[in-house]
């Protein structure tokens, strides 16, 4: 039995919650249910992000208090994340007095890594980063992420020294002491490392007014990002309790977009607290819309909330967790959902179900008691590997092959020629089969999975309702 720590990234609360945060929350929450399956103590982090212009923005454009309009919003992303049926057992908000009081604790632990200095660049409010003049030219000036010009700022800032700790880093991503997925972002990262400056870690607070205060310095206030990275271990407690027993994280789910701080920032700051880095960096891709980047302007952005209440949650896991690969973008259309939820989750499962529970309830068939299998090796090689889609669709093949045996072995005849004990047999093998996949779609499809296990008990009960019912 192992303690194992899982973080999702927290989101801005300058907007509802949007199709791309469910995966983080999604897929962290398949590595906990897979590590609860196996016995190991999780926790489980999720959080909001409440710093920052954008946030102070937003709710002087709504004409109503900051604290006023994060602490509405911070309960939307509260509500959605139980809507999701995802078991954090940590809930952080970065304005938390706990959490300011601890980042500005870390900020002087850090100091002998600080140093100031004016800077002039380009800054991206949307990104809530300096860019180099590289990529400024090469964007034609314009964000691509936030279709937003950039702006020419001119500060005298604080800065995080990251040059003190480049090698070490880079050592860590190389012997995958801190692992990043997919291999090909760990590359990435890489170069990136190696054109990374120091970082601004702080703005003016003429610039600035809704963050963290710069411990000593009432004219500086702490750069979001330093804030926000902090929440991971602030949570735990740091640096007021040992958090040892928690840290580092097991896996830390970020989108692709927002990698590079975790992969250059954090484990700088993690090493300059002389605290461990976090074993692994499962960075997922982005969620299309027709096959195109969502936005409020294009209009095109899908509504989580919509989705999840079309069919129920088991649905919206499904499609998000085997229709979208773990580590590339994926798409999503009312069309290939309508689909998937009817050909796949209610023919190939509902109906499977449906119809060997009937049987088996008309023939009276009474189950052994038997050990349940082990998972398979293949499916905890994929599962272990944060493959999440390819272990969905291994444990997929089972029921389609269920399916297709159930067909071949035809119970029925069987019933009607009177063969009690080849009925028996044929129908506790097909049974068992089934429980061995629902074991496996388990962390995937935790409700539906729950029902079925209900459903072949002692005695056999088939559903009422189906599972997946026709719209
Ligand atoms: N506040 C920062 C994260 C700080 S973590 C210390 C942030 N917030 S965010 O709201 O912009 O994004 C939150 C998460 O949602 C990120 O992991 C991001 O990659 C993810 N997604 C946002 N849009 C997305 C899609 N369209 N598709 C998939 N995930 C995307 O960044």
């Amino acid at each position: 039995m192992k303690n194992i720590y899982i973080t999702t990234a927290i989101p801005y609360v300058n907007g509802m919650p949007h199709i791309g945060h469910a995966m983080d929350y999604c897929l962290a929450d398949v590595c906990a249910r897979y590590h609860r399956m196996l016995g190991d103590n999780v926790r489980f982090q999720a959080g909001t992000d409440e710093h920052g212009n954008k946030i102070d923005l937003k709710a002087r454009e709504l004409g109503i208090s900051v604290q006023e309009y994060v602490d509405n919003n911070a309960k939307k992303f509260q509500e959605f994340i139980d809507k999701l049926g995802v078991e954090y057992t940590d809930f952080v908000r970065t304005t938390d007095d706990a959490h300011v009081r601890r980042v500005q604790e870390i900020w002087q632990k850090l100091s002998g890594h600080i140093y100031k200095a004016s800077y002039e660049g380009w800054y991206c409010t949307g990104c809530e980063r300096y860019v180099t003049e590289k990529e400024c030219e090469e964007n034609h000036g314009v964000c691509p992420d936030h279709q937003k010009p950039y702006e020419r700022l001119s500060e005298e800032n604080y800065y995080f020294r990251i040059a003190d700790f480049k090698e070490k880093i880079r050592e860590a991503i190389l012997s995958n002491e801190m692992l990043i997925l997919p291999d090909y972002r760990r590359i990435e990262m890489l170069k990136l490392l190696d054109e990374s400056p120091d970082v601004s870690i702080s703005r003016p607070v003429s610039q600035l007014k809704w963050g963290v205060p710069v411990p000593g310095d009432e004219s500086q206030v702490m750069y979001v990002w330093l804030d926000a990275l902090a929440n991971y271990i602030t949570v735990l407690g740091y640096p007021d309790s040992d958090i040892s027993d928690w840290w580092p994280a097991s896996a830390e789910f970020v989108g692709k977009d927002i990698l590079r701080f975790h992969a250059i920032i954090w484990p700088a700051m993690l090493l300059g607290l002389s605290l461990p880095l976090p074993r692994t960096l499962v960075s997922h891709g982005f969620i299309l819309a027709n096959g195109q980047k969502m936005s409020k302007s294009v209009g095109n952005v899908v509504d989580p909330v919509e989705v999840l209440d079309k069919y129920g949650l088991d649905a919206f896991r499904y499609y998000f967790l085997r229709h979208v690969d773990t580590f590339s973008d994926g798409d999503f259309t009312w069309e290939k959902y309508d689909t998937a939820y009817a050909n796949e989750l209610a023919n190939d499962l509902g109906n499977l179900v449906q119809r060997l529970a009937t049987l088996a309830s008309k023939n009276d068939i009474k189950l052994d008691k038997r050990a349940p299998s082990e998972l398979p090796i293949e499916y905890r090689e994929l599962m272990d590997a944060y493959e999440y889609a390819r272990a969905f669709d291994f444990a997929w093949d089972k029921v389609q092959k269920i399916n297709r045996d159930i067909d071949e072995a035809k119970p029925w005849s069987l019933a009607k020629k009177g063969e009690v004990e080849k009925l028996q047999e044929c129908m506790t093998g097909l049974i068992c089969d089934l429980l061995d996949a629902n074991e496996m779609l388990m962390p995937f499809l935790p409700t539906a999975c729950e029902k079925i296990k209900a459903i072949f008990a002692d005695p056999i009960v088939p559903p009422e309702t189906p599972l997946f019912p026709k719209q």
